[in-house]
């Protein structure tokens, strides 16, 4: 009886923990704050679309486009922002659709940021110009004790498309769709941006974030899937590709 009690608290108490866990501490929403994230925290970060040089201050240091020394804010700056709030370690995919914006009108280049004493950004990653798309990325946002202290984008060196005719491999890292495949472009595909989230290292408790062993498991694309928002669009186009 005793022990049957004391596995019932035992229960109960580790319910407790997955319930109060599962909850999000980080009352941080603004992509240009710092936060100290646990797992289970809702993160907030921003990518901007711009030119490339735009992303660099006196043509040399690259800055978080949270510095208003780059300016990106200001209206004569040809640049566009989206923020997303993933919940961290889970793996997501986030989705910029396409058709009401061409980011080769922006610059055609992405940078992903997020706070500010502890700003941190990635290189900027070639989205659009004129001639070709990418419409699918990974980015991995790695943390030491709950930090952002990087952010990258992992490439599969056009592992994914290789021998596939309708894509381009450029620079020998990005799988690109010709522009006039794309819907409003004269094509049929739709070109909408796919970004895959992993993330890697330790919350504030030390636990270790296993999204990014997972990403590094699954074959790139296989996620779209997993999107029923996105199956109609992304998936059916990309399986008569693949
Ligand atoms: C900008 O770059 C120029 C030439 O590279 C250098 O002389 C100048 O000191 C730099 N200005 C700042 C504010 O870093
Ligand atoms: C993008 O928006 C268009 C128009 O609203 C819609 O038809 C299309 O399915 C959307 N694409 C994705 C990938 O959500
Ligand atoms: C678009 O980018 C690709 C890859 O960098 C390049 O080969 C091509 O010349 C560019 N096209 C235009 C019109 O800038």
């Amino acid at each position: 009886m005793a022990a049957k009690m004391a596995a019932l608290v035992m229960l109960i108490l580790t319910l407790l923990v997955v319930r109060l866990d599962a909850e999000n501490t980080n009352s941080v929403y603004h992509p240009c704050a710092d936060s100290k994230i646990q797992r289970s925290d809702g993160f907030t970060f921003g990518i901007a679309f711009s030119s490339k040089d735009s992303f660099f201050y006196n043509q040399s240091h690259q800055l978080s486009p949270c510095d208003t020394r780059l300016g990106l804010a200001s209206s004569s700056k040809n640049s566009q922002l989206a923020l997303f709030r993933p919940k961290v370690d889970e793996i997501s995919l986030l989705s910029i659709n396409t058709s009401n914006f061409f980011p080769d009108s922006y610059g055609g280049y992405m940078v992903a940021f997020a706070g500010r004493k502890y700003a941190a950004r990635s290189l900027p990653a070639f989205v659009a110009n004129s001639s070709y798309i990418v419409t699918s990325f990974t980015l991995v946002l790695e943390f030491k004790k709950g930090r952002l202290q990087n952010l990258y984008w992992k490439r599969d060196g056009c592992a994914s498309c290789k021998g596939k005719s309708s894509f381009a491999c450029l620079n020998k890292q990005d799988c690109a769709i010709r522009t006039t495949s794309c819907k409003n472009r004269g094509g049929s595909v739709d070109c909408s941006l796919g970004i895959q989230l992993a993330f890697s290292g330790t919350d504030k408790h030390l636990r270790v974030f296993n999204s990014w062993y997972e990403v590094e498991n699954l074959r790139q694309y296989s996620l779209y899937g997993l999107y029923s928002n996105l199956k109609d669009s992304l998936t059916s186009q990309y399986n008569k590709f693949f």
